[in-house]
């Protein structure tokens, strides 16, 4: 929506439960958006998420956060959408296939149904698969329609390296590739710890005694943090809440951010007709590039292996629906 000549910075966020309230809270602190409308079936949840942000608001940043309906989505920039059923204890993510696909679905009828011209970002799991679906139901061009991808799980990568390391996260690079789910991998060829190539830094490191174990190590706990933090609390929030704030930056302020959104391949990497998380530049229309990096030979089978795992998915999906 515009006010005068100023854009205000509309975000819906669909889905009141864990991942999507706690993205409201977070995203209010950024003071990235202007107006939040928050969407969920359940209307009395939303309802008493709403109030009990609002009254958070002489400690927030300006910002208008109310119920959301779908009439929301024809002046909307960001869709987030969080709606659909959790990981269970012990369920992988592909299991929610089918229960999910139905809530996407019906979202993608309603955005449609409001001719909105925003940028859809997908949470809800498993988020390359529904990625996928929301492409296709959509048709709109394939960077406009993204999935968080492996963006939280790159930052946890970040965190694990860093305390093994003994260095600041900040100072700690690296992506973690393919799908958000049990067939991804760390990319240890793109990994850096200030500035150095992670074998290099080990070298100077000092912090243990055998790297090749450490990192299978790491990189299996990367990929079983979510059974973890759900086995503990029942739910994962707050930090791929963040990852959902800073995914909303680069395309509300277009910053071109490189992040590990799941997003539509066309060929690139020898893959076509899956979504999964490749380094990407994110800006105000969701993906504007796909960084071809090259990949080693033994890095480029995991990500076609996974590509692979996913596009059984979709059939799996096709066949049943
Ligand atoms: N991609 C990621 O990195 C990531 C991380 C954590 C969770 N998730 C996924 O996010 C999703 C939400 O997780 P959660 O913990 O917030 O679950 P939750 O159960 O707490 O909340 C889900 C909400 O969706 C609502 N909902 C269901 N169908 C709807 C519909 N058709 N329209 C509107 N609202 C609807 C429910 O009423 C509920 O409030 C799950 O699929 C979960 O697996 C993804």
């Amino acid at each position: 929506m515009t006010t005068g000549s100023v854009k205000r910075r509309k975000v819906v966020v669909v889905g009141a439960g864990a991942v999507g309230s706690t993205f409201c809270y977070a995203l209010a602190q950024s003071g990235l958006s202007d107006e939040i409308a928050l969407v969920d079936r359940n209307e009395e949840l939303a309802h008493g998420q709403v109030l009990d942000l609002v009254h958070g608001q002489p400690f927030f940043p300006p910002v208008s956060i109310h119920v959301g309906h779908p009439s929301d989505y024809a002046d909307a920039e960001l869709i987030v959408v969080t709606a659909g059923a959790p990981q269970r204890p012990g369920e992988s993510r592909l299991q929610l296939l089918q229960k999910n696909a139905a809530v996407i679905r019906s979202i993608v009828a309603d955005i449609l149904a409001q001719n909105s011209s925003a940028v859809i970002l997908i949470v809800s799991n498993p988020v390359d698969v529904m990625t996928h679906l929301a492409i296709t139901l959509t048709g709109w061009a394939r960077g406009r329609v993204i999935g968080s991808g492996t963006v939280l799980d790159s930052a946890r990568l970040r965190h694990m390296l860093g305390t093994h390391c003994g260095v600041d996260v900040h100072n700690v690079h690296g992506y973690v590739l393919g799908e958000h789910g049990d067939s991804e991998f760390a990319a240890w060829s793109m990994t850096h710890v200030a500035g150095m190539q992670i074998d290099d830094y080990c070298r100077v490191c000092g912090h243990c005694t055998d790297w090749v174990s450490e990192r299978g190590r790491i990189e299996q706990a990367v990929r079983d943090s979510a059974y973890h933090v759900i086995g503990y609390k029942g739910a994962t929030c707050f930090a791929v809440a963040l990852a959902l704030v800073r995914i909303a930056a680069a395309i509300l302020r277009g910053q071109n951010i490189v992040l590990t959104v799941s997003t539509m391949l066309d060929g690139e990497f020898g893959i076509r007709g899956v979504c999964l998380s490749v380094p990407c530049i994110v800006s105000a229309q969701g993906v504007e590039k796909i960084l071809k990096s090259s990949l080693p030979e033994h890095e480029l089978a995991a990500l076609r292996s996974s590509a692979a795992k996913l596009m059984q998915a979709i059939q799996e999906l096709k066949a049943e629906s």
